[in-house]
């Protein structure tokens, strides 16, 4: 008998390849079968995804002196959004999207202050010109709309928020990790054109229970709501927008530990009602308690798992 191995005789016959021949041949077809098949995945990934991970990149070489170029940023309040633009243009659409989600009298938005924002006017509103907010002018824009805004902010009224929202893309139809790469490479390049110093009391490493943006020497809140979101509505609109709430906002209001225990209590219990059955992430804490960090609650996934920023600072390397 030559090759019991290669040859397969039936019942009566006596060359019957081992298991263990029959094992080792299965695995190498597996591993092959595997090899094969994520080398065609990570080639189709990396074709679709060619643009969006050079887009992630937060740009290296922005400087604080590009922020003034005497341009003025355009903040509007919401008369100002429905006297400017006509019903069918995408600025008035996202507006109007935003309004309904607030202003919903069946379904209570979760964030009290912005919807009493919302309804007082205290709420500020930039249209950016592209949905990828890493762009140079789009990083720019927000900087110094942010600037603008915050000399004025008390003025606009205690439950106030800049609110940026931004056009659908005409060429791509994003994914949910798309957007939080947009959103935290956004991050990192305003970190980069931060004219002032971030206060002391504010930690910057992102997963800090100290941690939280800042931006002209003043900390804020800041969520987002993206088109791709599905199961978890309180971050949906079908618009990509962002909102800074300066930190002030929550001082007001949230001004003991008994206060805070309560709304937080308040707000979680709205989200669970809102995003029912999604539950709300455990990561919606108040701002020092311990094992949270702000950088988990800007950003949420669709579903329950931790979405940290994609950096331990975002410090320029
Ligand atoms: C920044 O770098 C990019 C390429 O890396 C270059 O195209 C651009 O001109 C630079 N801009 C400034 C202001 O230096
Ligand atoms: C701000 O919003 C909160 C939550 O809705 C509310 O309790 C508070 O009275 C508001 N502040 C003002 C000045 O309206
Ligand atoms: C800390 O938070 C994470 C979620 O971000 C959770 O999985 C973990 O159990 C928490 N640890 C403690 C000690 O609470």
């Amino acid at each position: 008998m030559a090759d019991t191995t290669t040859s397969f005789a039936g019942p009566t016959g006596h060359s019957i390849p081992s298991p263990e021949y029959l094992a080792s041949y299965l695995l190498i077809f597996l591993m092959g079968l595997t090899l094969a098949s994520s080398s065609i995945v990570r080639t189709q990934l990396s074709n679709m995804m060619g643009k969006s991970s050079k887009e992630m990149q937060p740009i290296q070489n922005l400087s604080i002196s590009e922020i003034k170029d005497g341009s003025e940023p355009e903040l509007l309040n919401k008369y100002e959004i429905m006297n400017k633009f006509s019903q069918d243009t995408w600025q008035r659409k996202a507006y109007d999207a935003f309004a309904a989600k607030l202003s919903d009298k069946e379904k209570t938005f979760p964030c009290i202050y912005a919807s009493k924002g919302w309804k007082d006017n205290d709420l500020i509103y930039m249209f950016l010109p592209s949905e990828d907010c890493t762009e140079r002018t789009n990083v720019l824009a927000v900087a110094r709309a942010i600037l603008a805004y915050h000399p004025q902010s008390h003025k606009y009224g205690c439950n106030t928020s800049l609110v940026v929202l931004a056009p659908n893309s005409q060429t791509k139809k994003r994914a949910i990790e798309d957007y939080h790469r947009l959103f935290w490479g956004f991050c990192k390049s305003l970190r980069q054109l931060d004219p002032k110093p971030w206060p002391s009391h504010i930690s910057e490493e992102t997963a800090s229970n100290r941690w939280c943006m800042c931006f002209d020497g003043k900390p804020a809140f800041m969520a987002v709501l993206t088109p791709a979101h599905e199961k978890r509505q309180t971050r949906y609109l079908p618009y990509f927008c962002f909102v800074w709430q300066p930190r002030w906002v929550f001082e007001l209001l949230l001004t003991s530990d008994e206060k805070r225990a309560a709304t937080l209590k308040n707000v979680r219990g709205l989200i669970d009602k809102y995003d029912h059955p999604l539950v709300h992430s455990p990561d919606i804490a108040n701002f020092g308690d311990p094992n949270s960090s702000e950088a988990k609650e800007y950003f949420i996934w669709d579903e329950n798992r931790p979405a940290s920023a994609p950096w331990p600072t975002l410090l320029a390397p």
